[in-house]
């Protein structure tokens, strides 16, 4: 069906819409820094992983990361590629597994290494090693997403790693960014330079992670390509591998609702939509992450002036399942459609059917207009998990 992806107008149910247009635009952007940079820019499935659009992906680039035996799998049966693997643990019951389905796999720790690289390379002799380093210098404020935040359980610090690294260990793998910009990178570097190069003459490649947001309108796409020139001249045996997550999904579409009833209590007015921040939309209570929501303007608590204020509430029994406040030029009414913007990345992996919610379906939106529906979910979806 034809539907006018800027009002949303004539769809009466939730449904994400990822717009193919934007995907690509994304995806060209990314592709020409891997080009220009001489690196490698795979996709973090833990940030996305609508795999019906996989083929789409295929088109720029060639592989992809995983976090977990699910992720690799998917890698190596969907996208048609063994995935660079990094689990802070493997289990002894999906090592050969996950070994089978990656082409790099990368330890958390040392004692990790030491349990599973004999089995590892056992079922899968090609596979390349490596380990997780932890500079101990991360820029990201928000305690949930900083990997280098004091008692982290993610890496290896310098002064534990052994100055003769293990003979099948040939890369390092480091991740302390999250939505960072090309500035973050180049002093993040700094450190990781200064803590660990005396490692380099000994690895084959460097994994950056992910968080690299290089797909962000105020991104300097052109110094992150400088920044990583100059690494690769300092250290040209090193293959530069980055894994980022939102940056092939940012801004790529909407979770499209609709208005479902309108409340009011202490002079505060909800409206309830047919979609819930905690199972559709997690990050925006956990991170916290403000939505920005089309049409609407977002106000401070304590400016309430002009009729036409709303909190939004989600459909959950969670009490705190709401957000606000937002300001309209009319007054919401049952039926009309309430967009969150941005809501592709991160989003369509984490949701749930806490309460047995209806999951928004998941819908392609082609550059000729034409939307195509890739999931509708159903009681059986709900059902079936729990088995
Ligand atoms: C190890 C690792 N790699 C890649 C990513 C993807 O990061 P982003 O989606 O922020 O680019 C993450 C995110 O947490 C991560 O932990």
């Amino acid at each position: 069906m034809k539907i006018d992806i800027q009002t949303c107008r004539g769809i009466d149910r939730p449904i994400y819409i990822l717009e193919e247009n934007r995907l690509r635009n994304n995806l060209k952007l990314i592709q020409r820094v891997a080009w220009e940079a001489d690196v490698e820019i795979i996709l973090a499935f833990k940030a996305y992983a609508l795999w019906k659009t996989f083929p789409i992906f295929r088109e720029y680039i060639h592989s992809t990361t995983a976090s977990s035996l699910a992720e690799a799998r998917l890698g190596l049966e969907e996208f048609g590629s063994k995935t660079h693997t990094f689990s802070p643990a493997y289990t002894d019951y999906e090592i050969d597994e996950i070994a089978h389905c990656s082409s790099h796999l990368q330890f958390n720790s040392l004692s990790q290494y030491e349990r599973y690289h004999v089995r590892a390379k056992r079922a899968n002799a090609e596979i390349r090693l490596g380990l997780r380093i932890n500079p101990k210098y991360s820029e990201v404020e928000t305690n949930l997403y900083n990997p280098c935040a004091p008692g982290t359980r993610f890496g290896i610090t310098a002064d534990k790693l052994p100055s003769r690294l293990p003979d099948d260990v040939e890369g390092f793998h480091c991740h302390c960014h999250c939505e960072s910009g090309d500035d973050v990178f180049e002093r993040t570097l700094q450190h990781i330079e200064d803590k660990f190069a005396a490692w380099f003459p000994q690895l084959k490649w460097i994994n950056f992670g992910g968080g690299h947001l290089m797909t962000r309108a105020d991104y300097d796409v052109d110094h992150l390509i400088y920044i990583l020139k100059e690494f690769r001249a300092r250290y040209p045996w090193l293959k530069i591998i980055l894994e980022p997550g939102s940056a092939f999904a940012w801004q790529t579409g909407p979770l499209v609702s609709q208005v479902v009833d309108v409340v009011e209590d202490h002079g505060i007015r909800t409206a309830i939509l047919n979609v819930s921040f905690t199972c559709h939309m997690p990050d925006c209570l956990e991170m916290p992450y403000f939505p920005v929501v089309r049409f609407g303007k977002h106000i401070d608590v304590n400016d309430q002036s002009g009729p036409f204020i709303y909190r939004l509430g989600g459909n959950s029994c969670l009490s705190g399942d709401f957000m606000g406040y937002w300001k309209f030029d009319h007054a919401l009414e049952v039926g009309e459609p309430v967009i969150f913007e941005d809501m592709l990345h991160y989003t369509t992996v984490k949701t749930n059917t806490f309460n047995g919610i209806s999951h928004p379906a998941i819908g392609l939106l082609h550059k000729n207009g034409e939307l195509e529906v890739l999931r509708e979910y159903t009681y059986e979806d709900y059902k079936n998990r729990m088995d």
